[in-house]
């Protein structure tokens, strides 16, 4: 099993380049199958998530041609199934976009419940519920998803919670609908955003996305297009989060500071200087991080999926801080494993207490999830010793080259798949 061992106490110092965002990349090699020509798709990163949703339209007949490993050319006209049930598809949760592209196109579709982080109970009722409203009939059984409609209709619907998925499952099934729909209390993240633009690119007709009303008025035909996918703001944050936590002073590339603007005025309050760029931003760490207040809340507001690198560098900071999980319910799994590396963190149900300490110290740990590996990862970096994280296998789900891009910062990790690999990167440090 393939672990990462680091070596930390190094600042973080110079330059990174950020990658296309997962979550719209995602749904846009989901959405791509919908149209009756070639579609290009740039800015993809190349991560583990990504190259299953590849394999599952491949598999229902979508012919796809990897122009490079960021950019694909997909043609969805050549698909002959709608079953979508893999091994693999089962433990991404974003299969469940292969119901809304599907539907809309085909009318039908069966997709294996999706899987994803275990970081709480993560229902499909919203999707299922805005499906339903269009004309669909909804099955679950035997964990598989099964929708079918006669005609799709447009239909008023209201999200009863802000959700990043169903408001971009449904924005996709509508844009093939008969009629107008409107989609109320809907999420406004910039990936949201992002696969609106790109449906606009084919032919779509959706408006106001990025609010939280979105109107769609089917089109029979969507057409080809290219487009470049979006930075990804997680990924970007998770760097800023690295500077901040190592002492460093790393310029982040390749982003959109407006999508970024929740983490930079954490980063502020952290102590932290920001400098914005028109593409970029400069994160200088303070000699010592103060404590802050942190809660969780759907786009503008502090990103669930930044919370447990929020977590490790508020375990370094003076004081006494606090997080609220307003998301998911199972987001501190990192705090045990944060605490074998000497951090001082009470978790009372969705609020996690958290007394700074004067460093971490290296030990083994291994990732819960996507998100909370990185932030251990981060929490390596800025340790005094070795630490060893475990299970990289989450990690590797969402951020492409992770170790090249800290190795190219200063830090000193490695990626090994054996026990002598790891001996062999300890005498390297020491000599
Ligand atoms: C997406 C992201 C994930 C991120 C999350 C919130 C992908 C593949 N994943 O997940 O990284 O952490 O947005 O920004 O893009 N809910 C329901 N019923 C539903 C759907 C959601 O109750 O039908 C609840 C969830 O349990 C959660 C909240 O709504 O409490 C938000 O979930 P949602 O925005 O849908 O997250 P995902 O799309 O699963």
């Amino acid at each position: 099993m393939d672990q990462y061992v680091i070596k930390g106490g190094n600042p973080l110092h110079g330059e990174v380049e950020i990658g296309g965002a997962k979550n719209a990349a995602l749904a846009i090699l989901a959405a791509a199958v919908m149209a009756d020509e070639t579609v290009t798709i740039e800015n993809l990163p190349n991560v583990r998530d990504i190259n299953v949703m590849i394999h599952a339209i491949e598999n229902i007949g979508a012919q796809v041609e990897r122009v490079d490993i960021h950019t694909v050319k997909i043609n969805g006209t050549t698909i002959h199934g709608f079953t979508v049930d893999n091994e693999y598809i089962r433990k991404i949760r974003a299969s469940y976009y292969l119901l809304g592209a599907l539907l809309g196109k085909y009318k039908r579709a069966e997709v294996a419940l999706p899987g994803g982080c275990d970081i709480g109970s993560r229902p499909i009722d919203l999707h299922l519920k805005g499906f339903r409203a269009m004309g669909a009939d909804v099955r679950v059984q035997r964990g598989m998803v099964e929708t079918e409609a006669a005609a799709l209709t447009g239909a008023h619907i209201y999200l009863d919670k802000v959700s990043v998925g169903a408001t971009i499952n449904i924005m996709m099934a509508a844009s093939m609908a008969e009629g107008r729909t409107t989609i109320e209390n809907a999420a406004k993240e910039p990936h949201v955003v992002d696969v609106a633009n790109f449906l606009n690119s084919m032919g779509a007709n959706i408006r106001g996305a990025g609010t939280d009303v979105i109107r769609i008025s089917g089109v029979p035909k969507l057409h080809g297009t290219e487009y470049p996918i979006i930075p990804d703001q997680i990924e970007a944050g998770t760097f800023m989060f690295a500077a901040a936590a190592t002492g460093g002073d790393v310029l982040v590339k390749n982003v959109i500071p407006k999508h970024l603007e929740a983490t930079t005025a954490k980063l502020l309050e952290a102590g932290c200087r920001v400098e914005e760029f028109d593409d970029a931003v400069r994160v200088i760490a303070p000699a010592k991080l103060r404590h802050t207040q942190v809660t969780t809340l759907p786009y503008p507001g502090f990103p669930t999926d930044m919370q447990p690198q929020m977590g490790v560098i508020l375990g370094l900071s003076s004081g006494t801080s606090t997080i609220t999980e307003s998301i998911f319910e199972n987001r501190f799994k990192y705090v045990d494993e944060l605490a074998k590396m000497g951090a001082n963190i009470k978790v009372e149900g969705n609020i996690a207490i958290i007394y700074g300490v004067e460093r971490y110290y290296g030990a083994r740990v291994g990732a819960p999830d996507l998100r909370a590996g990185a932030a251990l990862v981060i929490a390596g970096l800025a340790a005094d010793g070795i630490t060893t994280v475990d299970d990289i296998y989450y990690i590797e789900r969402g951020y492409e080259a992770f170790d090249e891009k800290f190795r190219k910062l200063g830090g000193e990790i490695q990626k090994v798949s054996s026990e002598k690999e790891i001996q062999k990167f300890k005498l390297k440090i020491v000599s």
